[in-house]
């Protein structure tokens, strides 16, 4: 999903010739093709337009702001043309506290019409981090987490090839993104930073609503955010910003325990 800030940058890099390499605007940003499709069973696509993950056989998780910009729901893809498994949707369920002018609490619930077969489609769920798993340490400063995301925008469709990236992104405290010349406060408690000072690897358009996850000690994926916003594309302290997972978990529990 594309918002007005991020139409500007692209605008822009054409308008300075960059239109034609691989922009910042692109897609995952300084990333690779994922090549194993075991790698990521809880990775979907929302028409094309926005990412997410399954979390149980009824239920994926995606960002708010991708409300309204997808009507299906695909699984078992490498690249969007491929066929896939394919849900329709029973409903989307915002956030109660989603505000869309700070992004505070960017998630939303999908629920699907039907229930998915783990065994038949080899799909499977993600775990997903819990305020306990945040307080353990397991998504602190530092720590490297990857990021996925089918990166698909119109504007560059000539060049892009609709693939299933990654890229690993080493998390970033709030203070740090917080600072002035970075985020300036913007930054709130329901958020997560990852990324590089100088830029360089980055999700981007499009691979919003997807996960950021990070490996436990079984080496099985954690989901720890969902990818939100950012200034631009990889640019230097201009950090990805991410829904904390575990600041929804409660929500994401209940919710979807509850219907
Ligand atoms: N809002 C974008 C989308 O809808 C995601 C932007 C992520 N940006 C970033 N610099 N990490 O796809």
């Amino acid at each position: 999903m594309k918002n007005k800030k991020m139409v500007s940058a692209l605008v822009l890099s054409s308008f300075l010739g960059f239109s034609n390499t691989t922009s910042a605007s692109d897609k995952i940003v300084g990333g690779v093709r994922v090549t194993d499709r075991t790698e990521t069973p809880y990775m979907v696509s929302l028409s094309g337009s926005c990412g997410g993950s399954i979390i149980s056989n009824q239920w994926v998780l995606t960002a708010a702001h991708c409300a309204g910009y997808f009507s299906d729901v695909k699984g078992g893809i490498l690249n969007l043309k491929e066929q896939g498994v394919t849900f329709r949707i029973k409903r989307v369920i915002k956030h109660p506290k989603y505000n869309r002018t700070t992004m505070s609490n960017d998630f939303a619930l999908v629920e699907l019409a039907e229930k998915i077969d783990f065994n038949k489609t080899k799909l499977a769920p993600v775990k997903l981090a819990s305020e306990t798993f945040e307080s353990e340490g397991h998504q602190g400063a530092g720590t490297d987490a990857t990021v996925y995301g089918f990166g698909n925008i119109g504007e560059n469709r000539d060049n892009y090839k609709e693939d299933l990236n990654k890229v690993v992104v080493p998390i970033v405290s709030n203070e740090e993104a917080n600072r002035p010349g970075s985020y300036d406060g913007a930054i709130d408690e329901t958020m997560i930073a990852a990324g590089y000072a100088g830029g360089g690897k980055d999700s981007c358009q499009g691979d919003s609503g997807g996960p950021l996850v990070v490996f436990d000690h079984e080496n099985s994926p954690v989901q720890i955010g969902v990818v939100s916003w950012g200034e631009g594309c990889a640019a230097p302290n201009k950090y990805g910003i991410y829904s904390k997972v575990s600041a929804g978990f409660d929500w994401i529990k209940k919710t979807i325990s509850t219907r």
